[in-house]
């Protein structure tokens, strides 16, 4: 036996050597915690050199994490930096995470309709990349409105408020910072156990008593697998149950953009007129989306008995008008200009409009909503390259949805760029990206399914079986 323990046994004492947990992952044997905690903290100061991180990640992708180092991973990730703690706040502390998408603006519903209903929603937000839009960027198409707050100036918007959108401050959880972008470039974003430890690290460091999760599914999802859209699901709300947190996470249609704008200060504006209590033409998936979502919000952050009781006290908030003026007065707080949303149509100032017509008569059957999402970013509403600017007034409206029936000339969309060449590459994009036939297309409904602590173990038991 070797006097120092055996170096193998992530157990024993001994010091731990990244080369051997490079094999012991490579070779397919689990690791302990002991062992994933001794990454993350190597990953998060920089003490293990960049190539035997993504020998790690390409392992850890190839021979797949047990659930056990799933938890490991997560809690480890969560621990690498400063925490947010929600206490002072007096409430429980509700967030939603969406995994992506085109037109997702339900962020700016559900967080002042949970507000309204009693919950405090610290709510951490990211930016555009690829074909999927950015809550910063949307929110940052209003004047002023500064998404980089310290975490005191986090809490005071919350005390305030109930609520606050903000990014991820330099110190939250510095070992994902690390190895998303090595994961970005070295082929191993797509993997359950990576993506789970990666999202929830960063919400579990705002201390959240309940999360509820919307993973999209559907031609514009971040995962095209239903299969796999469900693993993630089950494998997210049996961690973050397991880290204490109540958890829910419910699988919707990303078959077509959400509501009938995708864009920047254009996804606001459509949210805005919901939260006036509005019904405009195209936008009845959003609001009932976004009650749904608030409803579990409510309900497991204990405001209300199950889902459908936190669903009514959130149409409520939405109609007599208490979440707007928390959304309002959130957006001040954050030193936004919530003048523009008297006239948000004379707010829009878009480079270039071009509206695209439907090119035949019939039924629209299909939208692939990845594409269209490419169209979206080819405005100029997007970025190709993290750091990038993006214009506030770029996007693309629609003016159909799936299942509609369309007459040859009508107008499908109304794409806004940010000069006039720009205008042809997302029209061709759109024009490719819409399937027009002459029968009626199923209807899909919004929720799949459901995600709980009832019944994640069980499907995951199942699953890995
Ligand atoms: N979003 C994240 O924050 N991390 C992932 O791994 C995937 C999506």
């Amino acid at each position: 036996m070797n006097p120092l323990g055996d170096p193998f046994n992530g157990n024993s004492p001994a010091p731990l050597h990244m080369i051997d947990i490079l094999r012991k992952k490579r070779d397919g044997a689990a690791l302990t915690a002991r062992e994933i905690e001794y990454v993350v903290a190597g990953a998060a100061s920089g003490a293990i050199p960049l190539e035997q991180l993504a020998a790690w990640l390409m392992a850890a992708w190839i021979r797949g994490l047990t659930l056990d180092e799933t938890r490991a991973l997560t809690l480890a990730m969560r621990d690498s930096g400063e925490k947010f703690s929600p206490a002072p706040l007096g409430k429980a502390a509700v967030d939603k995470h969406s995994s992506g998408g085109v037109g997702d603006k339900t962020s700016f519903l559900v967080a002042p309709l949970a507000a309204a209903c009693g919950v405090a929603v610290p709510m951490i937000s990211g930016r555009a990349l690829g074909h999927t839009g950015g809550t910063l960027d949307k929110l940052e198409s209003i004047p002023g409105y500064r998404t980089a707050l310290t975490l005191k100036e986090f809490e005071e918007v919350l005390k305030k408020c109930g609520c606050s959108i903000v990014g991820q401050t330099p110190t939250l959880v510095p070992a994902d910072r690390v190895l998303y972008a090595l994961r970005d470039r070295t082929a191993t974003v797509e993997n359950a156990s990576l993506i789970c430890a990666s999202i929830l690290s960063k919400k579990l460091a705002a201390g959240l008593n309940a999360l509820v999760l919307d993973v999209k599914t559907g031609s514009g999802a971040f995962l095209r697998n239903e299969k796999d859209c469900e693993f993630l699901a089950a494998l997210m709300v049996a961690t973050a149950e397991a880290a204490g947190t109540r958890t829910a996470a419910l699988l919707t249609d990303m078959g077509q953009p959400l509501g009938r704008a995708a864009g920047n200060w254009i996804e606001l504006a459509e949210a805005v007129e919901l939260l006036r209590g509005n019904r405009p033409p195209y936008s009845e998936d959003l609001r009932e989306l976004s009650l749904i979502l608030a409803g579990w919000m409510i309900a497991l952050g204990g405001q209300a008995a199950t889902p459908e009781s936190g669903y009514e006290r959130a149409e409520a908030a939405l109609m007599d008008g208490s979440a707007l003026r928390i959304f309002l007065a959130m957006v001040e707080a954050q030193g936004g200009d919530a003048n523009v949303f008297e006239d948000p149509v004379g707010f829009h100032r878009p480079g270039a409009t071009a509206v695209v017509e439907a090119w035949e008569s019939g039924f629209i059957t299909e939208m692939d909503t990845t594409a269209l999402g490419w169209a979206v970013q080819r405005t100029g509403a997007g970025r190709e390259k993290a750091g990038e600017p993006v214009d506030p007034h770029a996007g693309i409206l629609f003016h159909a949805r799936r299942g509609a029936k369309v007459e040859r000339g009508e107008p499908l969309a109304t794409i806004y760029a940010t000069r006039e060449a720009m205008l042809p590459e997302p029209s061709e994009l759109l024009r490719g990206a819409i399937t027009i036939s002459g029968t009626c297309p199923e209807f899909v409904p919004q929720v799949s399914r459901i995600f709980t602590r009832e019944n994640a173990g069980k499907y995951l038991e199942d699953a890995v079986r």
